[in-house]
């Protein structure tokens, strides 16, 4: 029987408001942003693991992620969905707290770890307010009168309620995706920049008319551009302003875009493809 918003402690009440809105919410905020899973966004979750690297303490863990960067994004978001869902309705609160101290203990070793003080990256606190809940729901004061992991891993209906959040969280994401779709992606002969913004030495990262990310540098011979696909195997490479080289997280190749971005590290043998783009006027275009 679930008497989710009655006998229970006022503490409860509030996280589990707070903690269902918020991370509801967290998963919607992933679900309408057109970037999230777009391979050519500056959003996309594969360029937000790759920027982690340089700070994070379980870099060893996130370089085999950047592989399954959009999977791991779904994950995310479906799990934010899934948690939010199920701790408003008040479903097994010791396991799902759990879940939500392990999602937030990942997002602070990863998105969160280089902010400082620390107490300016909100990842740690939601970690201990899930810690709290699970604590409350141990004790039996957060919602159902006796909610533990063993019980509800076993009983069959705590089960299918668990699946029920699981699928209403695939729907509100796929729901999410279909109202903000994808990002326009630009026409070729669109601006990526102007002249103006863009002096010579400078890089920017940039969608393709072919919709993936792309690199465009200005040197004093002009502007150039290639693909940031990786020809390994389809990362996403970022340019090293200190080795002046495009590398790639997921296993090491590096790209020079002096020498028409031939591979100079392995494993990756084929340069990366060159995308054609040309000063018209004011503006930097491809064509
Ligand atoms: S995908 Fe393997 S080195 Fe880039």
């Amino acid at each position: 029987m679930i008497n989710s918003w009655k006998n229970q402690h006022p503490a409860s009440l509030v996280l589990r408001l707070w903690l269902g809105i918020t991370f509801i919410y967290g998963g919607w905020n992933k679900a309408t942003d057109p970037g999230f899973l777009d391979q050519g966004s500056p959003h996309y979750i594969g360029a937000q693991i790759t920027g982690y690297l340089n700070t994070s303490p379980i870099d060893f863990i996130l370089k085999h992620m950047i592989e399954h960067a959009t999977l791991m994004g779904w994950g995310v978001m479906i799990t934010e969905f899934a948690i939010g869902f199920a701790v408003l309705a008040g479903y097994s609160l010791e396991l799902v707290s759990l879940v939500g101290v392990g999602l937030s203990a990942t997002l602070w070793l990863s998105a969160t770890w280089s902010v400082k003080p620390y107490f300016l990256g909100s990842d740690t606190a939601y970690m201990i307010l899930w810690l709290a809940l699970f604590l409350l729901a141990r004790g039996g004061k957060s919602g159902r009168n006796k909610s533990t992991l063993i019980s509800d891993l076993t009983d069959r209906r705590e089960l299918l309620r668990l699946v029920g959040v699981g699928i209403a969280g695939v729907a509100a994401s796929f729901g999410g995706k279909l109202m903000k779709n994808s990002n326009p992606t630009p026409e070729a002969g669109a601006a990526i920049t102007t002249v103006a913004n863009f002096p010579v030495g400078s890089t920017m990262n940039f969608q393709a008319a072919s919709g993936e990310p792309a690199v465009l540098f200005r040197t004093n011979a002009g502007v150039f551009a290639y693909s940031a696909i990786c020809t390994h195997q389809g990362c996403t490479v970022a340019y090293d302003a200190g080795k002046h080289l495009l590398k790639c997280p997921c296993h090491g190749a590096e790209f020079d875009p002096a020498q028409n971005a031939k591979a100079v590290t392995g494993p990756a043998q084929s340069p990366l493809a060159p995308i054609k783009v040309a000063i018209k006027g004011n503006n930097i275009v491809q064509i």
